[in-house]
């Protein structure tokens, strides 16, 4: 058996506003990811994705349940689980070269390497020559490129990726996807990765997690066995066609539930 590099066992998540009502988000969530795995999870909106990456990120406290990383019980954020959020949540005043010195200079990396680092990373993800830019000088794609690159640069060995493309057009989204793909091969990281786009995640994955409607429950494990790269050849054939098809009919059925449960 492969080594389980996150394991969540049994995590519920309950949200108590100061006032109104409590938002039962997440329930008896149970999920295995491998070292290495690209594992993505799809569900009707608000049924408790982000959650469930925010407290494997540390982010939120964990209430009920179970989360280790290496066989360690998460608690708080870590330079290891490294977090790409949809909305670019770059630093305005920076540039592009100060946004992704920032994870450095935060782990003190000595100064020197830090700006080698940087640049190393901006190279990767297509930015040479923005390096002086401002993220309002930059288009959607440049930012979230922005956000991978500070995110990569300090090396962590999971990425959490909440709707990571969610804002881009089709045609970035589809270019961005390919890089992302191509960095998680040539450097091994393992992600957890959410969309709603099930296009998307058979294209990336090697396990999908169909959620429930609200509160979040695992429905449906998917392997998704196709062969990599996955070229046009994959994406074009009947077996991909089939998981799509497959993975929509689940998620439609929680859409509706949840659209049935806030209409009603
Ligand atoms: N800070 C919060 N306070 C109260 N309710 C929240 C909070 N954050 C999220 N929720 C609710 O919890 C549920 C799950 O949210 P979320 O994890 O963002 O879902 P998803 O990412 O799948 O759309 C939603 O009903 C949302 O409205
Ligand atoms: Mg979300």
């Amino acid at each position: 058996m492969a080594t389980q590099k996150i394991v969540i066992d049994g995590v519920g998540h309950t949200y108590v506003p100061p006032r109104g009502q409590s938002v039962r988000a997440l329930d008896g969530i149970t999920a295995e990811i491998a070292k290495d795995e690209f594992v993505t999870i799809v569900g009707p909106s608000g049924c408790g994705k982000s959650t469930l990456i925010y407290l494997v990120g540390g982010f939120l406290p964990l209430g009920e349940g179970r989360i280790e990383v290496d066989n360690q019980p998460v608690s708080s954020p870590s330079p290891n689980r490294g977090i790409v959020f949809q909305h670019f949540a770059l630093f305005p005043w920076k540039t592009v070269r100060q946004n992704v010195l920032y994870g450095l200079e935060r782990q003190k990396v000595d100064p020197a390497q830090r700006v080698e680092l940087a640049q190393k990373f901006i190279d990767l993800v297509k930015l040479t020559g923005f390096e002086d830019a401002f993220p309002s000088q930059l288009s959607g794609g440049m930012k979230q490129r922005v956000a991978i690159a500070r995110t990569l640069v300090t090396d962590p060995d999971i990425l959490l990726m909440d709707e990571p493309f969610g804002a881009l057009d089709a045609q970035t989204r589809a270019i961005l996807q390919e890089e992302l793909l191509d960095i998680w091969s040539s450097r091994r990281k393992t992600v957890m990765f959410v969309t709603h786009d099930v296009n998307e995640a058979v294209l990336l994955s090697d396990r999908v997690i169909v959620m429930t409607a609200r509160p979040g429950r695992v429905k449906a494990v998917i392997d998704i066995d196709l062969p990599r790269p996955r070229t046009l050849q994959v994406t074009r054939g009947q077996q991909f066609a089939g998981h799509c098809q497959e993975i929509w009919e689940l998620v439609r059925e929680e859409a509706q539930q949840a659209s049935g449960i806030a209409s009603g």
